[in-house]
């Protein structure tokens, strides 16, 4: 029998990657930002013998069509791993689309809420390094964003920004490269899309499926009415007869239907602003609200929050890559941002 050493080269050699697993979609990108692999967070596991039969979009492609011997899981929500087998088999299938079998060991900077806990975090970590990682770096996404969103958080000056992922919306106010308050609440595009869902429901009696209203919500849903009609055809049934329904909608037929959400997202800046100490909320009547996150996206609402908030409103470029930008600089000695942001 022969004694095969590990080259100890390998060991050495690593990769670094900066990686958003968010509730909705799975970012990773290289330390010069550019982006490796971008996918839905969804596996489809077969019931029983628990084999992957599909990652990212394809698993997503899955939903409501999925036979009962699959099972569609989003393995992380809200911000938290709550099923840590598929969410260690997602990522580590997403970690070897992007090495393939150099063996090549990683280095992972992964961007996390600020609003989840200690052990939640340690969790994050864990499943990372039982996926294939050999080191985690963990940074809280409201610094990651800004740091992606070009501010410059190490100043003595407030700053606000309003995050909106697939899950978790997450209002936070920073100061000299911390997090002074942040306030959380499941108030994703996730909501946004049931509320779709249910606007539709009460005034067609059309019922729809998830990947449906996902698309009516970002192609028609608004905040401020677009100056520009839109329109598009909504594939469903009809609720009562349970026949097919094709439907043409304009914005106008979406009139109302994410009211309820964006009030409370309205409500959730507020109160972060509420629970922030004066001189920094003096600050933020001149640094503004930096709107990010894919939800983020819906027609209007930096326009709409700042009249509602007073509050000189924008939305940050490339809204749903910040967050993982922030944590590509973590991985770049030359840019110093290492020591400021993992903690
Ligand atoms: N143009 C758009 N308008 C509205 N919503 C959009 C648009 N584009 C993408 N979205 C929504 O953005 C969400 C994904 O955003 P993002 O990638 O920031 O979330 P995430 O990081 O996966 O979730 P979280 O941070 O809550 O864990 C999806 O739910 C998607 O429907
Ligand atoms: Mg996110």
């Amino acid at each position: 029998m022969s004694l095969r050493l590990r080259n100890p080269l390998n060991i050495l050699r690593s990769h670094s990657i900066a990686l958003d697993a968010g509730s909705g979609r799975t970012i990773i990108t290289d330390p010069q930002s550019e982006v490796l692999l971008d996918e839905p967070t969804f596996i489809a596991i077969e019931y029983g013998t628990g084999s992957v039969i599909a990652t990212g979009a394809e698993a997503k492609s899955y939903l409501g069509k999925a036979p009962e011997r699959i099972q569609v899981i989003r393995p992380i929500q809200g911000g938290v791993i709550v099923d840590y087998d598929a969410a260690k088999a997602l990522l580590s299938a997403f970690f070897k689309r992007i090495f393939l079998a150099d063996g090549k060991r990683l280095k992972v900077c992964a961007v996390v809420s600020n609003g989840i806990t200690d052990l939640e975090k340690r969790t994050f970590s864990d499943c990372c390094r039982a996926a294939g990682a050999a080191k985690v770096d963990i940074v809280d996404a409201p610094l990651a964003a800004a740091v992606g969103a070009g501010l410059d958080i190490r100043e003595p000056k407030g700053r606000l920004l309003l995050g909106i992922g697939a899950g978790l919306a997450e209002a936070s106010v920073l100061c000299l490269t911390d997090v002074i308050h942040s306030e959380t609440a499941r108030l994703g595009a996730d909501v946004f899309h049931e509320a779709v869902a249910q606007h539709l429901a009460s005034r067609y009696k059309v019922s729809i499926g998830e990947n449906m209203a996902e698309q009516v919500a970002q192609q028609l849903a608004w905040a401020e009415r677009p100056d520009e009609p839109r329109s598009m055809t909504l594939t469903g049934k009809y609720s009562g007869s349970g026949t097919p329904c094709a439907l043409d909608l304009t914005d106008d037929d979406l009139e109302g239907a994410i009211d309820g959400p964006l009030d409370q997202l309205e409500a959730l800046v507020r109160k972060t602003m509420d629970k922030t100490p004066a001189e920094l909320v003096a600050d933020i009547a001149d640094t503004g609200l930096v709107l990010y996150g894919g939800g983020a996206q819906i027609h209007g609402l930096d326009t709409w929050l700042s009249a509602r908030l007073s509050l000189r409103t924008r939305l940050a470029k490339d809204p749903f890559l910040v967050s993982v930008l922030g944590a590509a600089s973590t991985l770049r000695p030359d840019l110093d941002f290492k020591k400021l942001l993992v903690k």
